[in-house]
């Protein structure tokens, strides 16, 4: 193995990919822009993260490139630390007892940091590297011309006792698959017994053609779809038997985005942070996640941009900084890389190295043979789920005999059957423990972090929904301008004085109760509809975590409910004003409010639960003339529940427009109207609708009231089976 003497005449065998403009020295004046690309890769080193910016311009002044060969030793265990590195590109190991497999964006050599006399650890360029190194004798005079960097640096120190190298990694999980097998509606088998593992802080790719059962094998590993048959064991412990233990140690990045792209990013992460930390967290611990967060995948530049407005790879880093807020052990990412180009897509590998590197176990599904390089572990799928290889990437290269991975997906579709391929890999590794039980030895499970309690949930739930409701300005003015609007016409089509006793229009006064019933439906039906449908995956991700579904929707309702009121108070309000409602006591409008209030809660619960059921925002606006005819036909309103036939009248009475709008029949007192006023038409008109205004009004209020309820129940149910997990 090669061995690199470095010495003070190595910078003539250095060459690296940067401009030398600071090779051994300061930076000078007119570099400023070499140096800020090395402060930039300083700030996304870990351990430095408590460095100010000034601080670690001193230190990027100091650093000199390195170019090394695959091999090269860059120190020995016990020798003198007398070097600081860090990697801008290629895989360096460092051994000692375990080995470490450190890539872009890590430092080694971290003892000369807090001044570690020897070095702990051996470290090997494992591929070409370019490598930034900071020398003692360079580091010890910056520090001692800049006393704050000096003090910055002590405060690194991990403390007396801790190993000189690199601080406390976090410690991933080990996982352990066993004869999983997944079948779908249909019969069809998508996955078959496979088994392999997965040791704690290693990065794996998943790998197959479309439909090979990717997606699903990801989804069973993190229990988001559980596997039907077989077993899937963290650290020893069955983990759909205590997932719940897990849940906030887990990462889990659908290929969905799972932010509201609505909100600033800040704001967004910050909701979440309130969403899935304990309860009381206190709000500067709140803040310091979310920085923590932004700062790791690169984004704190960004904090202020709505997510709308980021790029495809801002955004998905934006999903996975969500999900770095409960600082998870073990990360799942549906093809993370899938859709950005290939430089953003390499950044975005880098940054899960790095993940990984800080000790957390990575497992993710890719289409790019690219991002398969820089992974620990490669798994081939063949068609329908089954095993075709685990191993490292070099290791898939031998196994498959080929060049390239492109290679691999061509041999896997024509070479053998899908079976063939998974019978010849189980031939060729040890067989994995197919029993379903986990280890004797596993130990018990983490005990459950605490998350944020119901009605903190509800809480943050409704200050979300109205700041997005807020920050969508057009959807915003569609939902208050398009009340203004039928209102407007209602007072442009029906004429004046309607109720007037000595001379009553019955027709219209029946047709004016109708419009203003179906209108307070209407409105509640399409506010509600479009709230779940849309945000689905965020809904079903925040689930996974600890979200319960009846804070869920009762934060909804607590947001659209006021605007409800708002709209209906606006109805009654302009049509008295134009004199096209009646003049009536205090007590006859507030009756009205609440039954227009009711009728439009229960199209509100309505809109909720068709907007559980569906799947997507097309669906639910195909759905929307379905819910809206029974309202008109079945509301007694157009054709009197007495002239109806047998099963019209059983079907009007969910309808919740026929209580409004009888209830309202009542509050007007249609039946004296229509009786005694001054109109002819008003009798056979009353004989028609028979005893239909004649209710108490509360019975109405009853019904509507009960429906809302009915149906807000029926939402959470739908919505729970929806989003039903291993453990759930
Ligand atoms: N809910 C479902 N109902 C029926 N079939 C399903 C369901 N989910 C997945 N499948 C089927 O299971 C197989 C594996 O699907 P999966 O989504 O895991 O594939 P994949 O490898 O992730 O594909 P892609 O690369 O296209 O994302 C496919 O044939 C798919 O049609
Ligand atoms: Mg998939």
């Amino acid at each position: 193995m090669p061995r690199l003497r470095l010495t003070g005449s190595e910078q003539a065998a250095v060459t690296t990919s940067v401009k030398p403009v600071a090779a051994g020295g300061a930076a000078r004046d007119g570099d400023w822009r070499e140096l800020g690309r090395r402060v930039r890769l300083l700030r996304a080193v870990t351990l430095l993260r408590g460095l100010r910016r000034d601080e670690l311009r001193v230190l990027a002044e100091v650093m000199r490139p390195l170019a090394v060969e695959s091999g090269t030793v860059l120190y020995r265990q016990g020798e003198p630390a007398t070097r600081f590195f860090l990697i801008e590109s290629g895989t360096v190991t460092r051994a000692s007892v375990e080995t470490e497999t450190l890539g872009p964006g890590d430092t080694f050599g971290d003892a000369l940091l807090w001044s570690g006399s020897s070095f702990r650890t051996t470290a090997t360029a494992q591929s070409p590297c370019a490598l930034w190194v900071v020398d003692a004798d360079e580091l010890a005079r910056v520090r001692e011309e800049h006393r704050s960097l000096d003090q910055a640096l002590q405060q690194l120190r991990p403390g007396a006792d801790a190993p000189a190298e690199a601080a406390v990694p976090e410690q991933g999980v080990r996982i352990e698959l066993r004869g999983l097998s997944q079948h779908v509606r249909g019969g069809r088998q998508v996955l078959h017994d496979v088994g392999f593992s997965i040791e704690p802080g290693e990065l794996v790719a998943v790998v197959g053609g479309s439909g090979a059962g990717k997606s699903t094998l990801l989804d069973a590993i993190a229990g988001v779809r559980p596997a039907d048959d077989g077993a899937v064991v963290y650290d020893g412990v069955d983990y759909y038997d205590n997932v719940a233990a897990y849940r906030s140690s887990l990462g889990y990045v659908p290929q969905e985005d799972i932010i509201h792209r609505e909100l600033p990013l800040v704001s967004t992460l910050r909701y979440s942070a309130w969403l899935r930390l304990p309860s009381g967290t206190p709000g500067s611990e709140i803040e310091r996640a979310v920085a923590d967060a932004l700062e790791a995948l690169d984004l704190a530049e960004r904090s202020g941009t709505r997510v709308g407005s980021l790029s495809g790879g801002q955004r998905k880093r934006a999903s996975i900084a969500v999900e770095l807020l409960t600082r998870p052990r073990v990360f799942f990412l549906d093809e993370p890389t899938s859709g950005l180009d290939p430089a953003t897509g390499a950044e975005l590998m880098r940054q899960l190295r790095r993940l990984s590197n800080s000790g957390r176990t990575v497992v993710l599904t890719t289409h790019t043979p690219d991002d398969i390089r820089i992974c620990d572990k490669v798994v081939f799928l063949a068609r329908d789920g089954y095993l075709a290889f685990v191993g490292t990437p070099e290791q898939a290269k031998q196994y498959f005999d080929v060049d390239g991975f492109e290679e691999v997906y061509e041999r896997l579709g024509v070479e053998a059957t899908p079976e063939e391929w998974g019978r010849r890999f189980a031939e060729t590794s040890e067989p994995v423990e197919a029993d379903g039980s986990a280890d004797r030895n596993g130990g018990p499970p983490p005990s459950a972090r605490a998350s944020a309690g119901t009605v903190a949930q509800w809480w943050t739930l409704t200050r979300r929904n109205l700041e997005i409701l807020v920050r969508n300005r057009l959807t915003l003015a569609i939902v208050l301008g398009s009340p203004v609007l039928v209102v407007a016409m209602l007072a442009v089509l029906f004429q004046p004085g309607a109720f007037d006793f000595a001379s009553p229009s019955p027709s219209t006064t029946l047709m004016i109760l109708f419009w203003v019933a179906f209108g307070g439906f209407f409105f509640g039906l399409t506010y509600g509809l479009l709230q779940i449908c849309t945000e689905l995956p965020i809904v079903r991700r925040e689930r996974f975590v600890n979200l319960g579904v009846v804070p869920y929707v009762l934060s909804k309702i607590t947001v659209l409910i006021p605007l409800l009121l708002l709209v209906v108070v606006l109805m009654i309000g302009v049509l008295r004003a134009a004199d096209r409602l009646p003049a009536a006591g205090f007590g006859t409008y507030s009756s009205l409010t609440l039954t227009l209030l009711l009728d439009a809660a229960v199209g509100l619960a309505l809109g909720l639960l068709g907007s559980a059921a569906v799947t997507d925002p097309t669906q639910a606006t195909l759905v929307l003339p379905m819910l809206c005819f029974p309202a008109v036909l079945f509301s007694g309103a157009i054709l009197p529940v007495p002239l109806m036939t047998g099963v019209a009248e059983v079907l009007s009475y969910p309808i919740s427009t026929r209580w409004a709008f009888e209830g309202l029949g009542r509050d007007f007192g249609l039946d004296h109207l229509f009786g005694h006023g001054g109109s002819k038409l008003g009798p056979p008109l009353l004989a028609q609708y028979g005893d239909s205004f004649s209710h108490a009004v509360w019975i109405n209020w009853a019904i509507m009231g009960g429906m809302t309820i009915v149906l807000l129940v029926a939402t959470c149910a739908v919505l729970a089976r929806k989003c039903r997990t291993a453990g759930s």
